[in-house]
């Protein structure tokens, strides 16, 4: 079995341990041809003839003209999240598999909200800089919250959402109250959460995770009614990217609340004089100036 790894000199480095891959290459014939970039061309020569493909993040979609070249694919392994960026709707008609590596990555992706609740909520940052700078005294209006009897607030129960719930069951919490239309209410028990609204997490919770997909559905649906009703001192973890307006969030969100927004490349690469025009978001705790 004929299995093309479509990755890019930098991402083959990266994606995948050299142990993993020769356990890979005694299961199927592995084949890589290194490319600075793997575009259309380069993807269109490495997979003739390929059963399996491997990609990545810097993988391009595989439309027609790149199936063509290979009549015999009957699988495409995503080594990166979500397949948006290479299913085409030609995969339906030729019955070509995908799968991908989201699932191990909300693992990571959970943990480190975890580790973002106890530092946001803790103010880590004002602390340091407060230390750093010679003082002791936590900047007013802006107080420590912590995990024990916290109510926490989860929306989307996929990958991440799930995870992190089996995490928090290791903190004397109060409860996780989740959102997700497509979240029976059975498995929420089973998950040891609780179903509620949008309304009565975002007015209710002391920590809010957004672990949503951006779709059309959920464009939008984080409104400046929601952010505006968030408690004081309240910590909001964003880890659906751009799911709304930086214009809403800088407007409607009370000063004491603390927010975690996860860095889009938009966000982190933007030079440092446009930043600077991004009102709140430029200081967030991860934004990189250069
Ligand atoms: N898994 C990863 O590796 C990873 C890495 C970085 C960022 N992210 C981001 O984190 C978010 C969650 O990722 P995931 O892997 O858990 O996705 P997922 O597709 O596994 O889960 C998304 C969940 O959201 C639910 N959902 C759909 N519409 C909804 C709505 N209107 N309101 C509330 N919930 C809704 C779905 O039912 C599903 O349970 C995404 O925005 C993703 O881009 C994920």
């Amino acid at each position: 079995m004929k299995c093309v790894l479509l990755l890019d000199e930098e991402r083959y480095g990266k994606v995948f341990l050299p142990e993993t891959l020769e356990k890979l290459s005694q299961k199927v014939e592995l084949i890589y041809r290194p490319h600075r970039t793997m575009d259309a061309d380069n993807t269109r020569k490495i997979i003739a003839g390929a059963d399996i493909a491997i990609t990545s993040w810097g993988s391009v979609k595989m439309e027609k003209e790149i199936l063509d070249a290979a009549p015999n694919l009957k699988l495409v392994a995503h080594a990166a999240g979500s397949v948006k960026p290479i299913v085409s709707p030609e995969f339906i008609a030729r019955q070509i598999k995908i799968t991908s590596a989201a699932v191990a990555l909300g693992v990571g992706v959970a943990e480190f909200i975890i580790g973002a609740i106890i530092m946001l909520g803790k103010r880590l940052k004002e602390q340091v800089i407060s230390v750093d700078s010679g003082g002791w005294v936590a900047k007013q209006g802006n107080e420590a919250i912590e995990m024990f009897q916290a109510r926490v607030g989860i929306v989307g129960a996929g990958c991440v959402g799930r995870h992190l719930m089996k995490l928090l069951g290791n903190f004397d919490i109060a409860s996780i109250w989740v959102y997700d239309p497509y979240l029976r209410e059975q498995e929420a028990t089973k998950l040891g959460s609780e179903k509620k609204t949008l309304k009565e997490i975002f007015s209710t919770c002391d920590y809010i995770c957004l672990c949503a997909p951006v779709n059309k559905e959920t464009t939008g649906m984080i409104g400046a009614d929601l952010i505006r009703t968030i408690k004081e001192n309240a910590v909001f973890i964003n880890y659906a990217r751009g799911l709304f307006s930086r214009r809403k969030l800088d407007s409607n969100l009370r000063q004491s609340v603390l927010i975690y927004q996860f860095p889009s490349r938009s966000i982190s690469c933007i030079p440092k004089q446009t930043l600077r025009r991004f009102g709140k978001l430029a200081h967030l705790p991860e934004a990189r100036l250069r």
